[in-house]
């Protein structure tokens, strides 16, 4: 996500501003950029590609004096990461300086009526069309009532700080989606999207609402409705220190994103669906559908989680695009004899966009013909400049190594993508997909009742950390959820820790079970939930000790296990979903009940750009 600081008081703003971003590096960014109102009542900016320490070369030779200021870090969403991209963005005058978080959903339209009224825009990005509204109602009023003016008129999500040059004596700010906090000073005020950015400075913060602005002088401070109106706010002590801050209190960064993930997947279903026609659209997808529908098969790759992502779309997509769907992990499809041409549509999936074999696994397939769909978490990665069409999952930055809310964001946008596919192949009706959606659209409440048994599923998981090794079991959809499961747990615990089909444990792993290890059977409700209760009847009588993930109101389980962690019932189809939440609990707490380094695990890497 970006990160937004802003300061108004009696220091030179500059030293403030970029010890602020630095404190929301932790964000993840690609550019970075600083507005300052001069002495001479005129907005100087600076602004750089890559990380501070280039913008910081720029202010070195160049530096901004002034006592009133914005900056920003940027997680590019819309345009690549470039200078001309990155912000601060200013209004045609260069008396205005806009930074933002979010995404503005109806910012093409604004762009065009705003063309014709004869603003030039200098971007590729959504965020400016902001500095250009309010410069549109900037005659004449307040600044304040100027931005209140531009932001009804956006749909998506922003926070946004804004400096004018006419009134340098006041820093506004306002949300709606996306965080953003005052922190209350003496003699000098700040806005920022998160605490760390202020804690060097004040310990009193007031967090604003949705539809909130504030109005910040160096002594004052107002917090209005977009209808002007006053509203009384709450002043916050922070007992945080800086580190729990950006984890924003919680331990470790694989929690808070575990925690994030009902909030991403609310914005990556909504934001992809139309309100009015129910129809799934994706703005950046860019492969025509008279293509789409000449794909005889797919072949999908990925590398670790993005796999098991890869794995449940395997199954959604042969179910409802009725085409053959092949899976294989990068560094075997990269060197095999593939049978795929210009017939074949490649799904690619990976969070960073930068995995070695995911790349030479495309560059192979597009030697061979086929269009190359990329699933991507990082805006402007290599493997989104080398695709054909690209759906961003838009989970933010991913800080801890283990995948969790890029797994379950990668799922939502796989499901999206299938059902969008088949409709643009006439094998789903309307009907059809209305009723998929609504199912979708239930999930992140769903992920937050889950989210309400941490406590629950952490005693559970503590309970059986000492053991040696893990056996996960899953059937159809939850195969991969198996595998995933296993994943997360072997990565941070360093437990051994296996992934099987149910189905198959006849044929060899049978051979593990007994009292020292425990099985983790996924079985919510589904077709195959008797098959998955068979399995539990042959672990138990070997003394396995199981502990299963099940649909709530599901009693048979309680009679062969004590150890259920229920998740809400949904259609077997979007269980994994559900079923990752507890999964990634329970490998988080053993691990942390371990003494292990959870967000950095031995040996291993966010994104593996060697082979
Ligand atoms: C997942 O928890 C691991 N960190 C790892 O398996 C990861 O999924 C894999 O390296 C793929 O990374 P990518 O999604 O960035 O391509």
């Amino acid at each position: 996500m970006c990160g937004i600081v802003g300061y108004i008081g009696g220091k030179e703003a500059q030293p403030v501003l970029l010890s602020g971003l630095k404190r929301l590096e932790y964000r993840g960014y690609d550019s970075s950029g600083i507005a300052i109102i001069s002495s001479k009542n005129n907005i100087e900016i600076r602004k750089s590609p890559g990380k501070i320490r280039e913008l910081e070369k720029l202010l070195k030779n160049r530096p901004l004096c002034g006592m009133a200021g914005i900056a920003h870090t940027r997680w590019a969403t819309h345009g690549a990461p470039t200078q001309i991209n990155a912000h601060p963005h200013q209004d045609c005058r260069g008396k205005i300086a806009v930074v933002h978080n979010g995404i503005i959903e109806n910012y093409e339209a604004l762009k065009e009526k705003l063309t014709k009224e004869g603003h030039f825009f200098r971007s590729q990005t959504d965020t400016e069309v902001i500095v250009h509204l309010i410069e549109k109602f900037y005659r004449g009023i307040p600044l304040e009532d100027a931005v209140a003016k531009a932001l009804k008129m956006l749909s998506g999500s922003f926070a946004i700080g804004v400096v004018a040059a006419e009134e340098p004596d006041k820093l506004v700010g306002a949300r709606r989606g996306s965080p953003l906090i005052v922190g209350l000073g003496n003699g000098e005020n700040f806005l920022a999207s998160d605490v760390p950015a202020v804690l060097g400075f004040t310990k009193k913060v007031i967090f604003l609402g949705e539809n909130e602005m504030a109005v910040l002088s160096k002594k004052d401070c107002r917090i209005l409705g977009l209808d002007l109106k006053h509203i009384p706010k709450e002043v916050v002590p922070i007992r945080w220190d800086i580190g729990q801050a950006e984890k924003m209190g919680f331990e470790h960064f694989m929690l808070k994103e575990i925690n994030e993930q009902p909030g991403i997947l609310e914005h990556l279903i909504n934001s992809r669906i139309k309100k009015k026609t129910g129809q799934i659209y994706f703005q950046e997808q860019n492969i025509p559908k008279l293509k789409l529908r000449g794909i005889k098969n797919i072949f999908i790759v990925a590398c670790g989680t993005a796999y098991h992502a890869g794995l449940v779309a395997k199954y959604v997509l042969e179910s409802y695009c009725r085409l053959p769907a092949q899976i294989d992990v990068s560094s075997e499809f990269r060197y095999r004899d593939l049978l795929i041409g210009p017939e074949t549509l490649v799904i690619a999936i990976s969070q960073s966009g930068e995995t070695a074999d995911t790349l030479a696994g495309i560059r192979e397939a597009k030697r061979r013909g086929a269009t190359i769909l990329s699933i991507c978490n990082v805006l402007g990665s290599t493997l989104t400049r080398e695709s054909d069409g690209l759906i961003y999952t838009h989970a933010g930055p991913e800080i801890g190594v283990a995948s969790t809310k890029a797994y379950t964001a990668q799922l939502a946008a796989l499901y999206l993508f299938s059902f969008y596919l088949a409709r643009v192949r006439g094998v789903l009706s309307a009907r059809g997909l209305k009723k998929l959606l609504q199912q979708l659209h239930k999930i992140p409440s769903c992920q937050k009742q889950i989210l309400k048994q941490q406590k629950n599923i952490a005693s559970l998981a503590r309970k059986h950390s000492h053991l040696g090794s893990f056996l996960y079991l899953g059937r159809n959809v939850n195969y991969p959820s198996a595998l995933e499961g296993a994943l997360k747990l072997k990565e941070i615990s360093y437990i051994p820790a296996e992934g099987y089909a149910a189905g198959e444990m006849k044929h060899g792993p049978i051979a593990l079970i007994d009292e020292y290890r425990a099985v983790v059977c996924i079985t919510p409700s589904s077709k195959v939930y008797e098959k998955m209760v068979s399995n539990i009847q042959e672990i138990r009588s070997r003394k396995g000790r199981i502990i299963a993930i099940a649909s709530s109101g599901d009693r048979e389980i309680k009679d062969l296990t004590s150890e259920v962690i229920y998740i809400p019932r949904i259609e077997e189809i979007f269980s994994p979903l559900l079923v990752a939440l507890p999964l990634q609990l329970m490998a988080y707490h053993i691990a942390v009940k371990r003494g292990c380094d959870v967000d950095q695990p031995r040996n291993l890497a966010k994104s593996v750009t060697v082979e």
